[in-house]
């Protein structure tokens, strides 16, 4: 059993589709890279594995007790933060 299963999906930016029954499945253990043109749609497909973009169509589901994070493409940390050892701490 899948950790995390999308099943058809389609997205779509007002006319523009970005994503046509598209199925993920993610299973304990795994490591997926996702590679595909820029504009492709991988980060429109992470946002819905995410749960912060909804699907026009299909399934996004969950096995319970499991918790989804995501690193943003271009992520803004805030003033006065730095990275020490691997972690961000502030001054
Ligand atoms: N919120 C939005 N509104 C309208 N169009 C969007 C929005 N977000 C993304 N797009 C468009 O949808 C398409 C897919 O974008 P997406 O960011 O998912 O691609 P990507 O594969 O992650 O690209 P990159 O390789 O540049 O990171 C692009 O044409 C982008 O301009
Ligand atoms: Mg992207």
């Amino acid at each position: 059993m899948a950790l995390l299963d999308l099943i058809g999906i389609h997205k779509a930016y007002e006319t523009q589709k970005i994503l046509t029954n598209v199925d993920f499945s993610l299973h304990e253990g795994e490591r997926v890279a996702i590679i595909g043109k820029n504009g492709g749609g991988k980060s429109t497909l992470m946002k819905i594995v995410y749960g912060i973009l909804e699907a026009d169509e299909g399934r996004r589901i969950l096995q319970k007790n499991i918790k989804v994070g995501m690193l943003d493409q271009t992520p803004r940390f805030k003033e006065g933060m730095k990275c020490q050892r691997g972690r961000l701490k502030r001054n």
